[in-house]
């Protein structure tokens, strides 16, 4: 990494760990989140002040033109300003602990809700797992993959320091290989308790079949509607989020189940033959991206009665639909 960018990275750090406990704004933001300050500490936790050029002002010509280049600041009209204002700021570690960037939340209902460091050859969102440098360092060899900044923070703040997030992204090859790279023998997925979230758990499917290869073993949890892993756990506490990872914990066969029987109860009561054929071809997709047998996915059905409300009828044709088309 350039000397320059290095620097402003640091600084960026200090600067807005320094401006935290000068906003009452932002204090009063994470006791609403239920975010210690063991977690600020762990994360680096800091704030954006409100002012177009607190950061900037700090800044010598060249380091400037290396925080222009990843996004920490922005220029207009030939002036310079600060990108993060008035925004919690989250510092982005590599697996090996080095700043690489920023994600910054506004403490408003400003859009965007969260800000991030423009992607450079410093900073590759896909390339990253939040929280991975700590979950590392911990020692321990299963991972919980999340969503999101506050997720990670939330569960760290319940004294689990095993989450890890990919920052709104799908959950890629690299970061597979990342994993592996680490050392992790377990990984369990747990996405949001909504579309988003299982859209994430759909697209992460692909990753089983690279991490099983690669040595790691893999599960998902899918959380009730409507709750993040962090609002579970602080509403909920620790214990309770424990139990129902222990016992909602699918491998990848039960995991496609269960996305089959979301995708078969969105057609509502007694879905019609083009609705189930759907969920057979969806099923066998989902089959063949995670490299899992469609037999094991008819026993996950069978072995479980939360799938029962699926028509057995449904079943059957998994197979068939399996066979190719005649020429
Ligand atoms: N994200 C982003 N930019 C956005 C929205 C989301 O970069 N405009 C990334 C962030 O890393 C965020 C993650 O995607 O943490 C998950 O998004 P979401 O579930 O919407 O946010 P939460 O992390 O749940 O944020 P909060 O609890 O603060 O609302
Ligand atoms: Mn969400
Ligand atoms: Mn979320
Ligand atoms: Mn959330
Ligand atoms: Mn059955």
């Amino acid at each position: 990494m350039p000397v320059s960018k290095q620097v402003v990275l640091q600084k960026a750090a200090q600067f807005y760990s320094e401006s935290l406990a000068h906003s009452a704004d932002a204090m009063s933001y994470l006791q609403a989140r239920s975010l210690p300050l063991s977690v600020v500490d762990d994360m680096k936790i800091g704030y954006a002040p409100n002012e177009w050029d607190g950061f900037v002002s700090t800044l010598n010509a060249e380091e400037q033109a290396a925080a222009l280049e990843i996004g920490l600041i922005a220029e207009s009209n030939g002036r310079r300003y600060d990108s993060f204002r008035n925004r919690l700021i989250f510092p982005i570690r590599d697996e090996k602990g080095n700043v690489v960037g920023f994600g910054g939340r506004t403490l408003t209902d400003d859009t965007p809700k969260y800000l991030n460091s423009s992607e450079s050859d410093v900073f590759k969102k896909s390339q990253i797992l939040y929280g991975l440098d700590l979950a590392v360092k911990s020692g321990r060899k299963h991972l919980l993959v999340l969503e999101g900044y506050t997720d990670v923070c939330g569960l760290r703040a319940h004294d689990i320091n095993t989450p890890v997030a990919t920052l709104g992204t799908a959950f890629t090859e690299q970061h597979a290989h990342l994993l592996a790279k680490s050392n992790v023998k377990h990984v369990t997925f747990c996405f949001d308790g909504d579309k988003a979230g299982r859209d994430a758990a759909v697209r992460a499917m692909d990753a089983w079949a690279m991490l099983h290869e690669a040595g790691v073993e893999v599960g998902c949890v899918f959380l009730p509607d409507g709750l993040d892993p962090d609002e579970f756990v602080n509403s909920r506490g620790r214990e309770k989020f424990s139990e129902y990872f222990q016992s909602n914990r699918l491998d990848a066969a039960n995991s496609i189940a269960k996305l089959g029987v979301d995708r078969y109860l969105s057609y509502g009561k007694s879905p019609g033959l083009d609705a189930q054929l759907n969920c057979v071809a969806y099923i066998n997709d989902l089959c063949m991206t995670a490299d899992v047998s469609v037999e094991r996915v008819r026993a996950a059905f069978d072995a479980n009665p939360a799938f029962d409300c699926v028509q057995h009828s449904l079943l059957s044709q998994i197979d068939e639909f399996r066979q190719p088309p005649l020429e």
